[in-house]
């Protein structure tokens, strides 16, 4: 994986290098920073790259901003111009994730907000060996902040030093994620991803209201879930000791794509292989972001141009 040679910043693509920001801006001090991660997945047969769910992500990303009062928003439609001119000045021709961050440059105190940059980033991102093997998962120590104390529906940079704490901690204790409680003591999610479990045939999930990002991702499986798979999913609390009752679970999310769980505090879920359930709607969610299943042609954004 080579490190690009360009980014976007503020809407010009700039050598890679400069991409940088004051020590002194609430970015750098107070996290005052909120962000997308995007999958572009690159489709051979049709010599495209297809952003899978732009939309969505980058009027979540105007959400943030709003939610964080920044003087000034960059709305989605600008953000979503500048990111398609980076990915083609890029020539971008394999699976890429992109991440798009809007952040406070200056600011002496914690209270202010002021001036807002716009970077944009593209790094080449092969199919990572978790989603085919699966991974073990523990429930971690480290309690989900709860929404009253920092709110785990907005993307905000500050907010992922809370699951970083408990992903060292599982990687001390010799496993590959973690599974945080909220303050209630139900399941919440992992660092970057949301949790499904299998149980009774069933797709069973902890609703929007557990500390969660509401992640695009899951809503997206929910509704292939439903629709494409006639599976009934169900969004309530989860209790630890229901985890290993599952059948089969998995984790979500953009970065995470749909990747199985073969265990949970060392013990098997189902038989400890990625179980039947989640291989079959893997094969149709990749399908889906790469366009080799052309259902949902509205949630892939293709980037080359070939009119020409
Ligand atoms: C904390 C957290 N939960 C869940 C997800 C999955 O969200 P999405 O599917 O919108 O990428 C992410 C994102 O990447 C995340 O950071």
């Amino acid at each position: 994986m080579e490190t690009p040679t360009v980014l976007s910043l503020d809407g010009q693509i700039v050598p890679w290098e400069q991409g940088t920001v004051h020590v002194t801006s609430a970015a750098f001090k107070y996290g005052a920073s909120v962000f997308e991660g995007l999958r572009g997945y690159w489709n051979q047969t049709d010599q495209q790259l297809y952003v899978f769910r732009a939309p969505e992500h980058l009027h979540r990303l105007e959400y943030s901003q709003r939610f964080h009062r920044f003087d000034t928003i960059y709305d989605a439609a600008t953000v979503s111009s500048h990111m398609v001119d980076l990915l083609r000045a890029m020539d971008c021709r394999s699976n890429v994730h992109i991440v798009t961050t809007a952040y406070l440059k200056g600011g002496a105190n914690p209270g202010v907000t002021g001036p807002v940059g716009l970077a944009i980033t593209a790094v080449e991102r092969a199919a990572p060996d978790w989603v085919k093997n699966g991974v073990s998962a523990q429930v971690s120590s480290w309690m989900r902040v709860p929404d009253q104390a920092m709110p785990m529906r907005v993307k905000t940079t500050a907010n992922y030093n809370n699951g970083r704490l408990a992903a060292l901690q599982a990687t001390a204790d010799g496993y590959d994620a973690p599974l945080m409680l909220n303050a209630r003591g139900k399941l919440s999610e992992g660092p970057g991803m949301c949790f499904i479990m299998i149980r009774g045939g069933k797709a069973v999930m902890p609703s929007i209201t557990n500390d969660i990002l509401e992640s695009i991702t899951r809503e997206t499986i929910i509704q292939i879930l439903r629709e494409d798979m006639s599976i009934e999913v169900i969004e309530r609390d989860i209790d630890r000791s229901e985890l290993v009752a599952a059948e089969e679970a998995f984790f979500c999310g953009t970065a995470w794509e749909v990747t199985p769980i073969t265990s949970i505090d060392r013990l098997k879920i189902g038989n400890g292989q990625p179980g039947p359930l989640t291989r079959q709607l893997q094969k149709h969610y990749f399908g889906i972001c790469d366009g080799s299943i052309t259902k949902h042609a509205e949630w892939r954004l293709p980037i080359h141009d070939h009119r020409a």
